[in-house]
Parts: structure tokens; sequence; C-alpha cells
């Protein structure tokens, strides 16, 4: 089966191409809309939407023509239906249903959470079922015991910020333009260690939810001390700056990997998978393969470029969830075009 993946949930139109008959990505294609929205500082949903509708047709043709394909070669259509921006989900909805119609090929509505956990098995088959995956994104931050596919407990998740929106909103105090998570860590690299300490919150609390608002008011605290204004007039000097990312992502980090840790010795776990943008973060990923050794638990990542959003995840999980029939997430919908701006992922596990 032939699928093409449709992303649109937020503010990057990804569209790819799953071969499942040889497990192969064929090819996939992302507009980033950070020109459209950086002088806002965040997201504008409306432009986000408009972009989409501009940018989803060329962009499928510019796929079919870089993969050799025609329409006539694609089995199925996979988009988003949610969690995501209502107005950026119907674009990819709509465009995939008329495709479906179109082409009378059958089409499926993908949970986009769903859709980042399942991105690291684009880069093994060895990885099965059940794993701890640690969510880590624009939008959410859960640990996620995966039972198997379509079988999600949420076993924590954060109390107000997202990791990433913390990471975004940190930058934004900066100056540093929309989305700020690379540019942090790239400016983290510059940094001394030791020149600030951030808290970590929640670190030593036997929960595994997490906050992140605290910490950005920390940082927002520190710079009015050091005298320094925020966002376009923040004036410190840029070896601060680097030093406050330096001791940012350093706090983030630890707390991600403490409550990971933490996770994975409650549930006995023995395999790891970090999903989402903010999984692209490097520091992040040595501290985790530094624990996970310690604990013998095998780390599982996504290739940079599929950690944030993108149209293989979506396909790759389209061609998962067409096979799986007893999947309680995914009913057929035949044509109807529906999105979930809020869609749970499960119910929440309490037992931990
Ligand atoms: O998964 P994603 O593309 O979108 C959502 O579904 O939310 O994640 C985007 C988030 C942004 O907050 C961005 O700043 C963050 O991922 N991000 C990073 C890095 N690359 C992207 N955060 C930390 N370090 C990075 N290298
Ligand atoms: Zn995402």
């Amino acid at each position: 089966m032939i699928v093409l993946g449709i992303e649109t949930s937020c503010d990057d139109s990804g569209l790819a191409i799953y071969d499942g008959y040889n497990n192969k990505l064929l090819g996939h294609i992302l507009h980033i809309q950070t020109s459209t929205h950086e002088l806002y500082g965040g997201v504008v949903p409306e432009l986000a939407s408009r972009d989409h509708i501009k940018k989803i047709t060329p962009l499928l043709k510019e796929l079919l023509l870089n993969t050799n394909l025609t329409l006539k070669n694609i089995d199925a259509i996979a988009y988003t239906k949610g969690p995501g921006l209502a107005g950026a989900l119907l674009v990819g909805a709509s465009f995939a249903q008329s495709l479906s119609y179109a082409l009378k090929k059958p089409s499926i509505g993908i949970h986009h959470l769903e859709g980042h956990i399942l991105a690291a098995q684009l880069e093994t088959e060895t990885l099965k079922p059940p794993f701890l995956s640690l969510l880590v994104s624009g939008g959410h931050t859960m640990l996620i015991r995966v039972n198997e596919i379509g079988d999600y407990q949420i076993l924590g998740e954060t109390l107000d910020d997202a990791a990433g929106e913390a990471f975004d909103k940190t930058a934004k105090l900066l100056g540093f333009s929309y989305p700020g998570g690379k540019t942090i860590a790239e400016r983290a690299l510059l940094g001394t260690p030791e020149k600030f300490t951030f808290p970590r919150p929640l670190i030593n609390r036997p929960t595994l939810d997490f906050s992140f608002s605290g910490l950005k008011t920390h940082v927002l605290n520190t710079i009015l001390q050091l005298g320094g204004g925020t966002n376009s007039k923040c004036s410190l000097t840029e070896t601060t700056k680097n030093d406050i990312c330096f001791a940012f992502e350093d706090a983030v980090t630890d707390v991600l990997v403490a409550k990971s840790k933490m996770a994975l010795e409650k549930t006995g776990l023995k395999q790891i998978v970090i999903a989402g943008g903010v999984g692209a973060n490097l520091k992040l990923r040595e501290k985790m393969n530094n624990v996970c050794k310690e604990l013998k638990v095998n780390t599982f990542y996504p290739k940079i470029e599929f950690c944030t959003d993108n149209g293989a995840m979506i396909a790759y999980a389209g061609f998962i969830q067409l096979n799986n029939a007893h999947n309680p997430l995914y009913e057929s919908n035949a044509f109807a075009i529906e999105i979930f701006p809020r869609l749970p992922l499960d119910t929440r596990c309490n037992s931990y």
C-alpha cells in the first residue's frame, strides 16, 4: 500500500509518501511558515490556514515529481485530524477527503500525537511496543506508556506550559524569533555553565507531571534584575544571553530526563521513544542516553527532521492504522470532513 500523508495541524505544511510494500519512505516535503508568523512572535491561526491553502497543491505536485509518481500510484490518503488549529486542520482534512473521493481511494484521519510517537519506527523496525514515550512538543509534554499501537496510557503531563512552549517563550523574552527552541539550543552551546542556575520544577516530587511556567518567569525576573529589558528591547550582551540559554536548557533537560527515569523505574519498561519537536534537542538526547545506559534501557529517536511536524509521520501512521482494524481511535468516516482541535490521546492513567 502506498500512502500519501498530509500534516497541517499548525504552522508547517508537510506531505510525504510511504511505501508499505517495501517499508520505505519514498519522499517528503515540508513548507515551514516561520516568515509568515515571525513578526507576531507566535502562530497567527488565520494566517496559518491561508498559507496551507496556498501551498498544499504545489507541494503535492512537487512531491509527486520528486518521487516519480502520479496520483494513480496512491492507494490511500492519511491526514492529521487533530489536535491542532481548527482552520489549519480543515485545510488538510478537506484536501485529503476531496482527493480520496476523486481517486476513489480510502482515507484516514490520524491523531497528530500518535504520528509523533510512531515517527521513531520509521528509523527502526526493531522497535515494538510496549515502550515509554516522552512526547515533548510545542503544545504537549507527556509521558506515555505505549502498551500497543492505539493503546496509550498517559502517566504524566505538564500542568501548565509545554516544554517547547517554554523554549519559545524564553526565546521571545531574549529577543529571538519564533519558534525559538533551536536558537536556544544553538546559543546554549556558546554559553558558560554555572553563570546562572535556574530551578528544576517538580524534580524531587514523586509525581510524573511537569511544570514549566515558573521557570519561564524565573528567566523573566533574571533578565529584569540584570536591567536587560525583554523581547525586542532585550539589551543584554550576547554572552549573557548565551549563558541564560545554557542555564535554561540545562534546567529543562534535567527535568525531562529525571521524570523519564522515574517513569522507567516505575513501569519497568526497557525502551523509550523521545518524540516531538523538543526531541530534536541534542542536550536532551545526550543526558537521556547517559541515564538510559545506566538503567539498561534502549533509547529511540526519530530523525532530527522528523521530530518537528512533518508529513512522513502521518503517512507512516496512516499505513499502520489502515492495517489495524482494531484501533478504537480510528473509525471509518467515509468522506466526512471532520477535525478535532482538541483530541485526547487517551484517558489519563492514575496508577503511577
Ligand atoms: O512537534 P512540533 O513541531 O510542534 C508541535 O506539535 O507542537 O514542536 C515544535 C516545538 C517548538 O516549541 C520548538 O521551539 C521546539 O519544538 N524545538 C526545539 C528544538 N527544535 C524544535 N526545542 C528545543 N531544542 C531544539 N533543538
Ligand atoms: Zn507536533
